[in-house]
């Protein structure tokens, strides 16, 4: 067996991305993932965005130097062990993030290529593609886009399992690290969403159920926060695939079984996380009883095992 990996006491992880008011994707579905996979989890803002299940109703870019600014601010005193970048919004954006990780050496970045929201609002300027793919990819240890993104990546349909294969291959080659090719628009594969990772050597297929659902909001943001999380806890990059596969999995179960909002419903981290073994704080314990210790009227406030409800 190979040795473990070197556990840092407490991970941190950096999300560099734009934020979804509804909370089911950008930087507030990051944050979530990292603190519910057991990572301290900071935030660099590039947009604020207006957005819910139904569309984006609004954007407001941040400036550059102010993105740089806040990268600044959490590397600089916290530090970071692993760290992604989402929405990046513009070419400017993209360029001063890229020279700033590529100053900084940062290690265990992974690139999530966003360019369009689920209903095709784009969240990436044309002009910035370029950029994104010079200045940004070479400093990738993943790369995650889904099948539209890998198409403008690669420049080539991808409709089957062998053009898939070959749009890996070019993009790995444009960046040298792991790509992904997630599987959730792969009309090819029915029942099945199977994401195909590459690093150059080796292929690997993260098996997983399609779950029928439209509600599959903040699935890429979730996804490759989780591999972050797992990189930020000393797993290498197949085991922390290994985990977000499972993650998302149980994310997007547990969103469809509880659906929140008017249009495609959020994932639930917190059912993905309890899922995967974690439990769940015991609020109800919290609630104070007629007659029990802490209850309105018997003195003090009610701590965990103390009455309640059930
Ligand atoms: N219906 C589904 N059932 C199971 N897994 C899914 C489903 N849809 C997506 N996934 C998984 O979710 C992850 C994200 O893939 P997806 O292709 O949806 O990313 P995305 O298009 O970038 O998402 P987003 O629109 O949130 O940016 C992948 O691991 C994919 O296999
Ligand atoms: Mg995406």
């Amino acid at each position: 067996m190979s040795p473990s990996p070197p556990r840092p006491a407490r991970p941190r992880a950096l999300t560099i991305a734009g934020s979804d008011a509804s909370g089911g994707a950008g930087i507030q579905a990051d944050l979530k993932t990292f603190a519910l996979l057991g990572v301290y989890g900071m935030s660099a803002l590039t947009a604020v965005v207006a957005e819910n299940t139904v569309g984006v109703q609004g954007v407001v870019e941040l400036e550059p130097s102010f993105v740089l600014q806040q990268i600044a601010s959490a590397w600089d005193d916290v530090g970071v062990d692993a760290l992604k970048t989402g929405m990046l919004a513009n070419a400017a954006i993209v360029e001063a993030v890229a020279a700033d990780l590529a100053r900084r050496k940062a290690r265990h970045l992974v690139v999530d290529p966003v360019m369009l929201a689920k209903g095709g609002e784009p969240l990436l300027a044309a002009d910035a593609r370029r950029a994104l793919v010079d200045r940004l990819l070479p400093l990738a240890e993943v790369v995650t886009p889904n099948l539209p993104e890998a198409e403008a990546l690669s420049g080539m349909r991808i409709a089957d399992e062998a053009a898939r294969r070959e749009a890996a291959r070019r993009i790995q080659a444009l960046s040298g690290g792991w790509v992904v090719l997630k599987g959730g628009h792969a009309p090819w594969q029915p029942g099945r969403s199977v994401d195909l990772a590459y690093d150059g050597r080796e292929w690997l297929e993260l098996e997983g159920e399609r779950v029928e659902t439209p509600h599959t909001h903040g699935t890429g943001c979730t996804f490759s926060a989780a591999v972050a999380a797992g990189l930020a806890h000393g797993l290498d990059v197949p085991a922390a695939l290994r985990l977000a596969r499972a993650f998302i999995s149980a994310a997007i179960r547990g969103g469809a079984e509880r659906p929140l909002g008017h249009g495609h419903g959020p994932t639930d981290a917190v059912a993905a996380a309890v899922a995967l073994g974690g439990r769940p704080v015991p609020v109800a314990e919290f609630a104070a009883t007629p007659g029990a210790p802490g209850a309105p009227g018997a003195g003090g406030r009610a701590r965990p095992g103390e009455g309640g409800a059930p």
